[in-house]
């Protein structure tokens, strides 16, 4: 296995999950990885938690799928609600079956995982984990850190091993442990895994994404590439079902469309 997909923050819109599932299919590739928040803000939590369970290999535990598990911690208003609404859909399922795998999904979910394997000719040690590698669920680790808290990007470093793949920001992009950023445009959308450099990965979001770029982000590795996607999908038909709902602030639909 040296080929793989890693996803993120699908925030329950389907539309976004699908194009993505589709691409990746599309290439062949058979293994997928997923660093949470598969609920939260959009419409679609059912269907959303339903292909992740059937087509991802695991999924690490993210905020929002710890708030409507447990409870929403450190949100705002409208994120709150989101979650709340998500918990009540989930909860009002008539069938069982259905309903128990969806719980007992959320309930298992770890925080971080990890993987040693072979790249092409390189090895590397990858963890995986929602948010950062010394608070694995809640903190961020925006691109402005590298220069307003360098301090703070180099105590993360610490505690990678080799390559960590994170979320949680909606931001895609690689960390270095100078500690520098680079977008994914900087570096043609390809990042090298090498034996003796560290990089913290953010993949960006598959259903919000916030670098002024409405579409869907994801990547896939093949031998020691990082490859970073960017895929257009129907975010009106998105915005339109999370606008149909009351207790889903517009907000949540507006950001789609801006990429924010
Ligand atoms: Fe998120």
């Amino acid at each position: 296995m040296d080929r793989f997909a890693v996803l993120s923050d699908i925030h329950s819109n389907l539309e976004a999950l699908t194009v993505v599932l589709a691409d990746i299919q599309k290439r062949g590739i058979e293994t997928i990885y997923c660093l949470g928040d598969v609920v939260g803000y959009g419409p679609n939590p059912k269907e959303c938690l339903d292909l992740i369970i059937d087509k991802t290999q695991w999924c690490v535990l993210g905020n929002h799928d710890y708030a409507t598990l447990y409870e929403p911690t450190n949100f705002n208003y409208p994120a709150e609600q989101a979650s709340f609404w998500t918990r009540e859909v989930l909860e009002t399922e008539e069938e069982k079956r259905r309903s128990d795998r969806r719980w007992s999904f959320l309930g298992s979910l770890p925080m971080r995982q990890s993987l040693r394997i072979k790249l092409g000719a390189n090895s590397a040690i990858i963890d995986f984990v929602h948010a950062s590698p010394r608070r694995p669920v809640n903190e961020y680790i925006f691109p402005d850190d590298v220069y307003t808290n360098p301090a703070k990007v180099r105590l993360l470093f610490e505690r990678v091993k080799h390559i960590c793949f994170v979320g949680h920001t909606h931001m895609p992009g690689v960390f270095l442990d100078e500690p520098d950023f680079y977008l994914p445009d900087e570096l043609g959308n390809v990042y090298p895994i090498i034996d003796d450099e560290k990089a913290i990965i953010n993949i960006g979001s598959v259903g919000q994404p916030r670098d002024k770029d409405n579409r869907a982000s994801y990547v896939y590795v093949n031998e020691n590439q990082v490859h970073f996607v960017r895929l257009a999908y129907d975010f009106e038909t998105t915005m339109e079902k999370i606008m149909a709902i009351e207790q889903l602030d517009n907000f949540h639909a507006e950001r789609l469309r801006d990429g924010r």
